[in-house]
């Protein structure tokens, strides 16, 4: 795993949108993975002002919360569409995100992991970490599953995405993921991680160790990982 540190959050943000940019000039039909939370927001904001061509590209989105439909201003495609796909020339049609909102979750996970399949490939796949080491929604476990699967999610997750919601009752308690398997499908994978509140897990993250209680610590198995973190973020390191 190859590490980044940048002076700032923004300074991680214009970093990971150059890794973007090379894979849009370098691949034909880019596969792009896209992830939602507050970390990425800052690439999504220099990929918009950076006028580059999407219109060939695909993404696949992590993960979805189970109960919320897309125009349900706190679910991952709405997120996508405000802060990214609005602002670029992609292709709406073009961009999955897990549905959320089907009777049958485990079916629509199955579905989305049936997709991935026939993309056949992710080139590019960006991540952020949870405090507790999330990956996507790949919460902390004894075993974790490989394919895009249903995951009932962590109470310190529910607190942490409190803050998007009016109340933390609101914030739904299953979610659709895609699994540590799909993931690795991506020939690159960039972590983003920022602020002092990361500083613990990314500390964890870099030791010498690997573990399904750390989700993202499986990611030191991959080729091509590289992490983009800030000074705050780093600020735990040796
Ligand atoms: P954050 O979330 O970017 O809002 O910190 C990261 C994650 O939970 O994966």
């Amino acid at each position: 795993m190859e590490i980044k540190i940048t002076k700032d959050y923004q300074e991680m943000s214009e970093l990971a949108a150059k890794e973007v940019a090379k894979v849009l000039a370098e691949v034909k039909q880019p596969v792009l993975g896209l992830a939602t939370g507050s970390t990425p927001v800052g690439l999504y904001e220099e990929l918009s002002k950076m006028e580059l061509d999407f219109s060939k590209t695909v993404s696949v989105n992590l993960d979805e919360y189970i109960g919320l439909d897309g125009n349900h201003p706190q679910s991952y495609r709405y997120f996508m569409n405000e802060k990214l796909f609005n602002h670029i020339n992609i292709d709406k049609k073009n961009t999955y995100v897990p549905d959320g909102s089907l009777p049958d979750a485990q079916q629509a996970a199955r579905d989305y992991e049936e997709l991935l399949s026939k993309l056949g490939r992710i080139d590019l796949q960006i991540l952020g970490i949870g405090n507790n080491g999330h990956i996507g929604f790949n919460e902390p476990d004894r075993a974790l599953s490989l394919p895009t699967h249903v995951v009932k999610l962590e109470e310190s997750t529910i607190e942490a995405n409190a803050r998007f919601f009016d109340s933390i009752d609101e914030v739904p308690k299953e979610a659709i993921t895609m699994g540590v398997g799909s993931i690795f499908k991506a020939k690159k994978i960039i972590v983003l991680a920022s602020g002092k509140a990361k500083a613990s897990i990314i500390k964890s993250l870099v030791d010498e160790y690997v573990s399904t209680e750390l989700p993202a610590s499986l990611l030191k198995f991959h080729p091509n990982v590289l992490l983009i973190i800030d000074q705050a973020a780093a600020s735990l390191l040796d």
